[in-house]
C-alpha cells in the first residue's frame, strides 16, 4: 500500500523515530541514500509562497539522486484548470512522488487517493508536518539526542488555530513530549486535533494542554516556539493581530520563564517586533537556522522512508 505523509500522525511513534534516525544519518552522510537515482522525478507543487520549502525539497530531491520538478501553482492552477483527481493521475504516471503546498487538507487527501505514488504535505491550512519534524530534530540535537525528546516540554505561543500549532500537537505527542499551546480565547486549536493528539499522547507518555496565558504555557518548558500571527491567506489586519496576540509575543521576558537553557524556535519567515522580538530571534537561545537547515534532512528522510515502503 502506498504510504503518504499528509499529517503528523501518519507516522506512528516507531515510524517517526525511524524517520528522525534516518534524518540524523543523512545529515552526517549527505549522499548515503539514493532512492531517486535514475534520476526519477519528484513533482514539487506550490499554491502558496515559499522560500525554505522550495529550497529544501529541491536540494533534497537532487541529493537523493532525483530530478526536482518545481511547479508554480499559478501555472498549473490545480482544481481550476483541471480537477485534483485528473492532476494526480497524470502526475502519478511519471513521477516517483508528489510534494504539495496547498490550501485545504482535503485537496492533498484527494491527491493522495489518486496519485498512486507517495504524497507529502509541504504545508496546508491545517498542518505543516515537515516543519514539525524538522523542529523535533532540532530540539533533539540541542537536548543531547532523540531519546531526550521523550518527556520534554514544548510550548507554543501565538495563534493556536494555525497549521504549526496543529502539527506541534500531533508530532510532539507522537514523540512522547508534553505539548502546551498558549493562545487567546477564540484561537484554540481544532478540537478534533487536540483530541487526536491527546489520544496519541496517552500511548506515548506525553500530554497536550491548551491555556490562555503565555506565562503558564512556557513555564518550565525546554523549547518555546512561535509562528507568524497572520498565516498565509488569513484576512486578520495587523492591528487586530496586535490586539489579539500581543500578550503572546515571544520576548526575552517570556523566554526567561522557560527552563534555563531552553531553545527558541520559529519556522520562519519571522516578523521581528510582532510574534517574536529581534532580541530572541537573533539571540543565543535561538535555533531558527538549525530548524531551517533540518528541513532538508528530515524531508530527505521522509521521501526515502516512503519510497522504501513495500
Ligand atoms: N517555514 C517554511 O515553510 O518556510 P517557507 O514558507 O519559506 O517555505
Amino acid at each position: 500500500m502506498t504510504r503518504h505523509f499528509l499529517r503528523d500522525d501518519d507516522l506512528t511513534p516507531v515510524e517517526q523515530r525511524e524517520v528522525l534516525e534516518l534524518a540524523l544519518r543523512l545529515k552526517a552522510e549527505r549522499f548515503a541514500e539514493r532512492p531517486l537515482a535514475g534520476p526519477r522525478a519528484v513533482a514539487i507543487l506550490f499554491d502558496k509562497p515559499t522560500l525554505r520549502t522550495q529550497l529544501s525539497f529541491t536540494v533534497g530531491v537532487a541529493e537523493l539522486g532525483g530530478h526536482p520538478m518545481v511547479v508554480d501553482g499559478n501555472l498549473a492552477r490545480i482544481g481550476v484548470r483541471e480537477s485534483v483527481e485528473d492532476t494526480a493521475k497524470v502526475l502519478g504516471r511519471q513521477v516517483a512522488a508528489v510534494v504539495w503546498r496547498t490550501f485545504d487538507q482535503s485537496r492533498l487527501e484527494t491527491m493522495a487517493r489518486h496519485a498512486g505514488v507517495p504524497v507529502v504535505n509541504a504545508l496546508t491550512d491545517q498542518f505543516h508536518p515537515c516543519q514539525a519534524l524538522a523542529d523535533l530534530l532540532t530540539i533533539a540535537e540541542h537536548a543531547g539526542g532523540l531519546d531526550a525528546l521523550h518527556d520534554r516540554t514544548l510550548a507554543y505561543v501565538g495563534d493556536g488555530a494555525n497549521n504549526m500549532a496543529h502539527s506541534y500537537l500531533l508530532a510532539g505527542a507522537t514523540a512522547g513530549m508534553h505539548v502546551r499551546i498558549g493562545t487567546p480565547f477564540g484561537r484554540r486549536p481544532d478540537a478534533q486535533v487536540v483530541d487526536r493528539a491527546a489520544a496519541v499522547a496517552a500511548t506515548t507518555g506525553g500530554s497536550v494542554t491548551v491555556v490562555h496565558d503565555a506565562a503558564a504555557a512556557v513555564s518550565g518548558a525546554e523549547a518555546v516556539a512561535t509562528d507568524t500571527w497572520v498565516s498565509m491567506g488569513d484576512a486578520t489586519s495587523e492591528q487586530e493581530a496586535e490586539e489579539l496576540f500581543g500578550p503572546f509575543r515571544l520576548d526575552a521576558e517570556l523566554l526567561d520563564r522557560a527552563e534555563p537553557g531552553a531553545v527558541a524556535l520559529h519556522c520562519m519567515p519571522a516578523y521581528r517586533g510582532k510574534e517574536i522580538t529581534a532580541e530572541v530571534m537573533d539571540g543565543p537561545r535561538s535555533v531558527v537556522l538549525d530548524e531551517a537547515e533540518n528541513r532538508l534532512h528530515v524531508q530527505k528522510a521522509v521521501l526515502t522512508w516512503l519510497l522504501e515502503r513495500p
